[in-house]
């Protein structure tokens, strides 16, 4: 009996309209757009602007647009898994609240967080649910409103994020879709990148507002260091395993964190910077957004049989690659 593989049969992605330049960052923090974008390669990101707009508000319009274009009918679509770190509310889940406002009422739902490796984590669980012959039809949506949880006091973290979504839809093929991952987690992270507030370990008080805790603080040298050395790793080794080189890959779909962290992992694996998707400059890092921004970004540039490598580091620490044989041909 020929393996079912889960195949991507559809892309969408969504940001919003708020431009933060970094001119606009200028005057916020003591930076300067030639730092930014010399040691970054951000120009802008996106923002989520509004009262009571959480990144579900992200998620449904990437799963709408996603339904649309695919023709897809939502009582179709038996699971729904977001990616988060910033979920509307710890619960109830925001694929829920997705599910719900995108008329999935036959889909089960849940969140997965795993910071900006979270789409890739997700799209391997999913992709298990399709491989395994249960499901047929399964929507993965990564989604970040990291202005809810950035300090625009500092220029060190505000700099680097913006808000966006992007959204998959799974299904079984057997020839295209995911051949191959392997993931990672390393607990040391937890020193490196985090926000302290907010969950059991300190819930919010007035002593964590003061003390700045429901804000994402980041320690940028060992997260640079770990991030291309575990990026490095893990596509070289699911590379040589399928017996892929960079030949034989038409893409590399890393996560957008730094353009410096992007172009240090395309020359340690070889691959000519053009046949590596950026769109950091655009967006900054919207960590679980960065992968299906990047494939929506490019989807008319693919073409049925493509190989392609995605590649994600994040806090946790979290890491790790992907294999994917692209399904089709955008029609003009
Ligand atoms: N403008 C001007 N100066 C700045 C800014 C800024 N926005 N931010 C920091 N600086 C200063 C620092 O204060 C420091 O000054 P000092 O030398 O006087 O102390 C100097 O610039 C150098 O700071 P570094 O932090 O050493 O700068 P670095 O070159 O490491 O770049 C950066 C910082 C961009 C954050 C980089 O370390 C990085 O990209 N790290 C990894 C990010 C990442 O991959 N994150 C993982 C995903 S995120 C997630 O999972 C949620």
């Amino acid at each position: 009996m020929s393996k079912t593989f889960a195949s991507i049969t559809g892309v969408h992605g969504y940001v919003p309209d708020y431009v933060l330049t970094n001119e606009e960052l200028e005057k916020m923090v003591d930076t300067s757009d030639e730092w930014i974008t010399s040691r970054t390669g951000i120009k802008e990101r996106r923002l989520l602007k509004g009262v009571e707009k959480g990144t579900s508000v992200l998620g449904i319009e990437a799963v709408k647009g996603l339904l649309e274009k695919t023709g897809t009918n939502p009582e179709d679509i038996e699971l729904l898994i977001c990616a988060t770190v910033t979920a509307d509310m710890h619960f109830p889940d925001t694929a829920n609240l997705i599910a719900a406002a995108t008329g999935l009422t036959r889909a089960y739902t849940f969140d997965l967080s795993a910071a900006c490796s979270g789409f890739l984590f997700a799209l391997t669980t999913a992709s298990q649910f399709i491989a395994a012959g249960t499901h047929k039809k399964v929507i993965v949506v990564g989604a970040d409103k990291m202005s809810a949880i950035v300090d625009y006091t500092d220029r060190s973290t505000c700099i680097l994020f913006g808000d966006g979504a992007g959204a998959v839809l799974l299904e079984p093929s057997t020839e295209y879709g995911v051949m191959d991952q392997q993931l990672h987690s390393d607990g040391q992270g937890q020193h490196y990148l985090y926000m302290k507030g907010g969950g059991s370990f300190h819930p919010p008080s007035t002593e964590t507002i003061a003390n700045k805790e429901h804000f994402i603080v980041q320690d940028g040298k060992p997260v640079f260091k770990a991030a291309v050395s575990g990026m490095s790793d893990v596509v070289s080794k699911v590379m040589a395993r399928n017996g892929l080189t960079n030949d034989s890959v038409a893409w590399l779909v890393p996560h957008q964190a730094n353009k410096r962290i992007i172009q240090t992992v395309a020359s340690m694996a070889d691959f000519p910077l053009e046949k590596v998707m950026v769109n950091i400059e655009k967006y900054g890092n919207t960590t679980a957004a960065t992968l299906p921004l990047c494939l929506f970004d490019w989807e008319k540039r693919l073409h049925k049989g493509d190989n392609l490598i995605l590649t994600a580091f994040g806090g946790g620490f979290t890491w790790g690659a992907l294999y994917l044989k692209w399904a089709y041909d955008t029609p003009a």
